[in-house]
């Protein structure tokens, strides 16, 4: 899968199957996390990962809106300093570059940003001065998935031509439909 292909078919998905990620697999992930470009390459993340069925659950109980995660077969917790302005957009690169890499691989993920925050910090050591921004959680699909498109608005409905609001008549840029199923 090329890049192009990769994002144009990365789909959230939160059931996973049974069979596991090997580790190699998931260090190509932290390191893609890890390797992604910051802020002023201030790099204030960190990286918890979170593996076994009673850590995942921990992990699934301080969540309000991402219980799917107890099923993953492993999930991130990335933290980031809001000290800096760009911490957000950071935590958004970060999360889809190791997205990305996964599902390069054929692992599927979702991400959640719904926490019951004192019970999470408490329960993964997560320091004063770090913020628990966003869960990743990973894992093979449960069965196959295909066909199913990307439920997105059309380009000509978010993108506009030299000034917000003049259309943009993809027609005219021969573009070629883009392949956003998988
Ligand atoms: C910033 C952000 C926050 C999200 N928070 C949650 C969340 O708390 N729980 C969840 O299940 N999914 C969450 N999602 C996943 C979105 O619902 C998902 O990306 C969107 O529905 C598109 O899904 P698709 O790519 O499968 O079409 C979040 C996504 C983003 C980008």
């Amino acid at each position: 899968m090329d890049a192009y292909d990769c994002v144009t078919t990365l789909l959230d998905i939160r059931t996973f199957g049974s069979k596991p990620v090997n580790s190699e697999i998931k260090l190509k992930i932290l390191e893609a996390g890890r390797l992604t470009g910051s802020g002023i390459n201030t790099q204030h993340w960190h990286f918890i990962l979170v593996e076994g069925k009673d850590s995942l659950k921990k992990l699934a109980n301080d969540s309000t809106t991402g219980r799917w995660v107890e099923n993953s077969d492993f999930a991130i917790i990335l933290l980031t300093n809001p000290k800096y302005g760009f911490h957000l957009i950071d935590a958004g690169r970060a999360t889809q570059d190791m997205q990305l890499a996964a599902w390069s691989f054929g692992v599927n993920s979702c991400v959640f940003t719904g926490f019951r925050e004192v019970t999470l910090r408490k329960d993964f050591d997560i320091p004063i001065g770090l913020n628990p921004t966003i869960v990743i959680g990973f894992g093979y699909p449960k069965r196959v998935i295909s066909g199913k498109t990307k439920n997105r608005r059309a380009l000509g409905e978010v993108v506009s031509l030299g000034k917000y609001g003049i259309r943009f008549n993809e027609d005219a840029y021969g573009m070629a439909p883009t392949k956003n199923l998988i």
